[in-house]
């Protein structure tokens, strides 16, 4: 890492607000913005197309070394091997087979050495669920979000709601849970606050606060 390359750490449990609080904030700090979990997702629908088995260890580690993937239009676009697939790995499928492949310790090696290369270049805001607690362990500064499962259910069933999908929070809800279970509990790099980093429960916050918040944080971290 350059010397004055700083990285901000966003890691919590799925609708916690990560992914809007982080290109916002990269926006407005000129950051490069990386969203880890789209590279997961990235695997998951490669794994999906060549009809490979979500618990097969070894052929889905040899697709996530494999994958080229490129994050690009301040994050809004991905590219899996050269091809957009930014419109097809936002379905609930999707957000469920990159669980999976993520507890894969081969996948998260092979996916983890790519943001390590990504964040030496210049500084970022990387959000995941392990950033600041294995990706980024020296990071500057770490932000845990987090929210009720009903609030974090609810504004998945808006963002569906946008998109002309339609959802039950009550399943949603039971979803979000079966995920942030499985991201918590399994054994390589699971979903954990780092001691370091701040807390942020972002249930009663407008975004406006919440990004107020972690610019005071990141202020306080940077200045001396
Ligand atoms: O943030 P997301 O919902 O797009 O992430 C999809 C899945 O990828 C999530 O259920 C857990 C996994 N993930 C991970 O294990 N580590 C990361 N740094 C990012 C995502």
């Amino acid at each position: 890492m350059s010397s004055r390359a700083i990285i901000i750490a966003i890691d919590g449990p799925a609708g916690a607000g990560k992914s809007t609080i982080a290109s916002r904030l990269a926006k407005r700090l000129g950051f490069l913005y990386i969203d880890t979990g789209a590279m997961y997702r990235a695997v998951g629908l490669w794994a999906m197309r060549t009809n490979t088995a979500l618990d097969d260890m070894h052929r889905l580690e040899k697709l996530a070394v494999e994958s080229d993937i490129v994050l690009s239009g301040g994050g809004t676009t991905v590219l899996l091997n050269g091809e957009d697939i930014s419109g097809l790995i936002r379905t609930q499928e999707l957000s469920d087979a990159a669980s999976k492949v993520s507890a894969v310790p081969g996948v998260r090696r092979a996916l983890v050495e790519k943001q390590r290369e990504m964040g030496k270049r210049e500084s970022v805001v990387m959000e995941g669920r392990d950033i600041g607690t294995n990706v980024f362990p020296n990071a500057q500064v770490k932000i845990y979000l987090d929210a009720s499962a009903a609030v974090r259910a609810a504004r998945r069933v808006k963002d569906l709601a946008a998109k002309g999908e339609s959802a039950v929070p009550d399943v949603v809800e039971r979803e979000i849970r079966e995920r942030d279970e499985r991201d918590s509990t399994r054994s390589e790099a699971p979903l954990r606050q780092a001691p370091d980093a701040e807390f942020i429960d972002t249930s009663g916050l407008t975004l406006e606060q919440v990004e107020e918040a972690i610019l005071k944080f990141y202020r306080a971290r940077t200045s001396n």
